[in-house]
């Protein structure tokens, strides 16, 4: 077989295989999908990222690692810290600011990620919207201020911007595999979802997962009972950041249960999810990488993940998709959903664990939690 024909067999068999992944269907051998490029006609694809602490970093690394889009910009109150992060990803010292909004109206950019910690999220969004930025990514949880979001939400829907919430992985290749697994009735009516995360904190991982089940399940989250306390463990964006851990148990409109749990006892970073339907289960263990399907006929797929879990591959898919599509993968709607829930479970967690309808009410959305 000459070279010629084997790069084709090898092209096709990889398009087929990329085509059965995302129809969550099948899957084998190492992670296929390639990395996203952005394609010219949404270049050019120029980005500012205003924050410069871990996920900051993370997204200027993302940025720099998709090809076709460009860092021109990072600013931070703490101007060693931008400088520091401008440095690690080659970005010119000029392209660093303490003033976000100068920063924004010089450059111009097509897309703004704003990955500071989340008392500043819409503020800094309503800055990038009123300088003419029409994409915007806000880092997860969309705000502590239930109230501000939904006016940012307005505001940005009446000038035409698209605006993300990061919780990445409804921008990833597999769990939308798995949720079109879902879908196809492949494991029957989901009725229990599991995920057992290890020692973490409500906002921080937790609504990673509340969010997640909303989107395995499609369907929207009718209440939330949870038991919450202080992890004892230090905050590393500051002390005066307030983020328990422990467990949740949401119900959702259809009927479904899910448990997420975030307390300590177990090893953070081996997350484990699992979807028990009717006809049968999905096991997805993420830092695997892999996740398996056990049908009505009790016979097991095991599928290798198309992607790895390298935080800033994950977000150069986030980025490509704020950069090009015309609604984010993960809207505000979908943010403002979580923050709900996360609300709801502070007031049951305060009230001894007692079952809380959502949504919830403007009274009670009022509660202020200074998490990051
Ligand atoms: N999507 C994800 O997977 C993911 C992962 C980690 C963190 N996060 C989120 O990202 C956000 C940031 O987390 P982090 O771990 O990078 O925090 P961090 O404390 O490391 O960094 C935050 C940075 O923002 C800067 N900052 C704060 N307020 C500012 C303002 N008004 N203007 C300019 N700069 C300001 C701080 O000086 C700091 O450098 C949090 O909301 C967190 O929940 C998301």
């Amino acid at each position: 077989m000459s070279g010629l024909v084997r790069a084709g067999a090898k092209q096709v068999r990889g398009a087929y295989r990329q085509r059965q992944l995302e129809a969550g269907e099948s899957g084998w051998g190492a992670p296929v999908a390639p990395p996203p490029v952005v394609p010219a006609k949404h270049r050019p694809a120029r980005v500012v990222v205003i924050g410069a602490g871990i996920q900051g970093g993370i997204l200027a690394q993302g940025t720099v690692a998709l090809e076709g889009a460009e860092l021109v910009g990072i600013a931070d109150l703490d101007t060693d810290r931008a400088r520091a992060l401008a440095a690690k990803v080659g970005l010119a010292p000029a392209g660093v600011s303490a003033d976000a909004a100068a920063l924004i109206a010089r450059e111009r950019p097509e897309l703004v990620c704003v990955a500071t910690t989340a008392p500043s999220h819409v503020a800094l969004g309503r800055v990038a919207l009123d300088t003419g930025v029409r994409r915007i990514l806000l880092e997860k949880p969309i705000d502590i201020s239930y109230d501000d979001a939904v006016a940012f939400d307005a505001a940005a829907r009446a000038a035409g911007a698209v605006v993300g919430v990061n919780y990445f992985r409804r921008w990833a290749v597999d769990p939308a595999a798995v949720r079109d697994a879902v879908r196809s009735g492949a494991i029957g009516r989901v009725q229990i979802v599991t995920a057992q995360l290890g020692a973490s904190d409500l906002a921080m991982i937790g609504s990673h997962f509340i969010d997640l089940c909303r989107f395995f399940l499609d369907e929207e989250i009718a209440s939330v009972s949870a038991n919450l306390h202080e992890s004892g463990r230090v905050n590393v964006r500051g002390a005066d950041f307030e983020d328990p851990t422990g467990h949740v148990l949401l119900t959702f409109a259809g009927g479904a249960r899910a448990f997420i749990d975030f307390d300590d006892g177990i090893p953070k970073n081996d997350f484990v999810i699992t979807l028990r339907g009717e006809d049968g289960i999905i096991v997805i263990e993420e830092g695997q990488l892999r996740w398996s399907l056990r049908a009505r006929s009790t016979r097991t797929w095991t599928f290798p993940m198309a992607t790895g879990n390298a935080p800033v591959l994950c977000n150069a898919r986030v980025l490509h998709g704020m950069l090009t599509g015309d609604v984010a993968a993960c809207t505000t709607a979908d943010g403002l959903a979580a923050l709900d829930a996360v609300l709801a479970a502070h007031h049951s967690s305060a009230d001894g664990g007692r079952r809380v309808a959502l949504p919830l009410t403007h009274e009670q959305r009022q509660l202020v939690v200074r998490f990051p």
